[in-house]
């Protein structure tokens, strides 16, 4: 209880948030959806909790962050789905060159974003904008010099997901890369990967984890080369995925 209670425990007080609403709706909820009842409404109440989330998992995202970005000096990053902004303030702390455009569709998730960005200080680096990727308005025009999606892929219905990146790969620079941070398919093998498949397979709007293997060919057929995966923490099914142009 101390723990949660500790103000560097944000994370886990959301996790704890997350599991007593909407896992336990989605839940008690299993047997009649395997029937065929529709997914719950879940996405509008739930942004703030799992933009959250990512303290959890940061550690191990910020590690592959720097795989991908330290040392590389000068960069535009647009980053898809920014959640609270903690990647991209992980970016400037690895590489003070970037600049980072964030992007979300959830105005409270933004609101918070904005309010973060503020507080660390990064403002001037950093931007949190409203917007829909599939319709990016002018501010997203690029070009970039790299695009993060950091767990936001099972958005995308997987029949979408190719589309997706070809469009994202007309707003990169010429040397541009894109890199993915997703939870996979793992065949039963992780509790984590499993427990995250079964709720984003009942939230309208989520759709299953990508299969790690599905999602580098998608990348391969967007006209995407030179795909590399790196398991982030070991035991598990978390990856990062980074493909050239
Ligand atoms: C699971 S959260 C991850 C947030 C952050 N990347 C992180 O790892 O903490 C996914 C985020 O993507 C946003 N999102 C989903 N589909 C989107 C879209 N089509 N355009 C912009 N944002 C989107 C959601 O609103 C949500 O905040």
């Amino acid at each position: 209880m101390r723990v949660l209670q500790s103000s560097e425990s944000d994370g886990a007080r959301a996790l704890v948030q997350g599991h007593v609403t909407y896992y336990n709706s989605i839940y008690r909820n299993l047997p009649s959806r395997i029937q065929g009842e529709p997914n719950g409404n879940y996405l509008e109440e739930i942004g703030g909790y799992v933009a959250r989330f990512a303290k959890i998992l940061e550690p191990f995202v910020k590690n592959y962050i720097s795989e991908i970005i330290s040392g590389r000096g000068e960069m535009k990053i647009l980053e898809v789905g920014c959640g609270t902004g903690i990647f991209m303030k992980c970016a400037l702390e690895l590489n003070g060159q970037v600049n980072c455009t964030g992007i979300d569709m959830d105005q409270n998730v933004i609101d918070l974003a904005r309010k973060n960005l503020e507080e660390w200080g990064i403002g001037d680096r950093c931007s949190a904008v409203k917007g829909d990727i599939r319709k990016p308005g002018p501010e997203f025009a690029g070009p970039f010099d790299m695009i993060t999606l950091y767990n936001i892929i099972y958005y995308f219905p997987v029949e979408e997901r190719a589309e997706l990146f070809r469009s994202l790969k007309n707003m990169l620079s010429k040397d541009g890369k894109i890199a993915l941070v997703s939870s996979t398919q793992s065949n039963g093998k992780s509790f984590g990967a499993a427990n995250l498949d079964t709720a984003v397979r009942s939230i309208e709007g989520c759709y299953a984890l990508p299969h790690l293997n599905q999602l580098a060919d998608q990348l391969k057929e967007s006209g995407f080369t030179n795909v590399k995966t790196s398991k982030l923490f070991p035991g598990d099914t978390y990856y990062g995925i980074e493909a050239a142009l």
